[in-house]
């Protein structure tokens, strides 16, 4: 049987265990990515970053990636159509603090695959294979690539593509196994990634539809993949990642996840100021689903002005929570200074997908 716990390593680069938090457009912020990597994830992936800053001006952005010193390793995400920017851009990636450079070929949203980038590369193999070598030969860094399982239903072009990058050295590969046409329906075929890992010889993350322990290992076990990838699971769950690395259960008391949710309060704010109000609103619901009365406070907290407001709000809701804040606030001073970041001036896709 698997265990969930052991290393293994893309490109040089180890990795403690097989869990890898999933990289997420308007969620997998720093605070997200932390978080992960506390409750187990052996890797842990920023949102998607356009390669071409001219390309896409006029789209709208989350603002830019921040790296911090604990977050490692950490794979940073780029998309584009074009080879010389993403080569560009793969280098800002690395000067920024990334351990692997992570390709997007799974991205489905339209703004995306209509300029030839995102799922469309999945179609357009000597497109995919220019943009990943690229990549490649401009940097130090293992290159990694995630992929959809094609365009239309029941496309299984990836398992074609992936022998390909892996040639044009890709050194590991993830798999989402839904169609690009799905969206987020149907289910993740996970046979296709038991395929995909006979194909290749460098390791294979399975994407989609894991959310606990069993299921984890069940997808380890029946595809031979190197590691699992949590998405949506771990969105407010963080409890999911730790019963997955076998470390406690899935569950949390109201306390719980009230002062980890502060605490994700505290953070996210440190990395967006103001605007963290507004990005925070999906969150409450995340956390809260499942804890009595949470209902009624989350109408308060949506209405918030401020995140300081918000964190009066959960407190009067759950005054048992305020000891264990106090444990978070120790810890969050010894976070360090914000300006100790290094920011990455490329920006955040709020197209992301995948
Ligand atoms: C809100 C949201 C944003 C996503 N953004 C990205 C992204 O920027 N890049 C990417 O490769 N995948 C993205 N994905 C796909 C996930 O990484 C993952 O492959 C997918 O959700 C299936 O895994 P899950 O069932 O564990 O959620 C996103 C998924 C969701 C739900």
């Amino acid at each position: 049987m698997a265990d969930m716990t052991e290393a293994w390593s893309i490109g040089g680069v180890e990795i403690p265990s097989r869990i890898v938090l999933a990289p997420m457009a308007g969620v997998s912020v720093q605070a997200f990515r932390r978080q992960g990597r506390r409750f187990g994830a052996g890797l842990v992936c920023s949102e998607m970053v356009s390669s071409c800053g001219l390309q896409h001006r006029n789209e709208r952005t989350l603002g830019y990636l921040r790296i911090a010193a604990d977050e490692h390793p950490l794979a940073v995400q780029i998309f584009g159509s074009d080879p010389g920017p993403m080569a560009e851009a793969a280098q800002m990636v690395v000067a920024a603090g990334a351990d692997i450079v992570d390709i997007n070929f799974g991205c489905p949203v339209r703004k995306v695959t209509k300029t030839g980038a995102g799922a469309s590369a999945l179609e357009d193999h000597e497109l995919a294979c220019a943009l990943a070598g690229a990549v490649v030969d401009a940097v130090d860094v293992p290159v990694s690539v995630k992929m959809r399982r094609g365009l239309r239903n029941g496309s299984r072009t990836a398992l074609e593509l992936g022998p390909k990058l892996e040639a044009r050295g890709v050194a590991s590969l993830t798999l989402h196994p839904r169609s690009a046409q799905q969206m987020y329906t149907g289910t993740a075929d996970h046979s296709l990634t038991a395929e995909l890992v006979e194909r290749v010889g460098i390791p294979v993350i399975a994407s989609g539809d894991i959310g606990d322990r069993a299921g984890a290992q069940r997808v380890l076990d029946e595809t031979g993949a190197a590691a699992v990838m949590v998405g949506r699971g771990a969105q407010g769950r963080p409890w999911a990642l730790r019963e997955m690395a076998g470390a406690g259960g899935p569950d949390a008391d109201p306390a719980e996840v009230v002062s980890e949710l502060i605490r994700f309060m505290r953070e996210v704010e440190r990395e967006m100021g103001e605007r963290a109000v507004g990005f925070l609103r999906k969150f409450y619901g995340w956390y809260l689903r499942g804890t009595p009365g949470a209902k009624a406070i989350r109408g308060v907290l949506v209405t918030c002005a401020t995140v300081a407001e918000a964190e009066r709000a959960l407190l009067e809701f759950c005054p048992e929570a305020r000891p264990l804040v106090a444990v978070h606030e120790a810890e969050l001073e010894l976070l360090g200074d914000i300006d100790a970041d290094s920011l990455l001036e490329l920006p955040i896709s709020i197209y992301g997908g995948g």
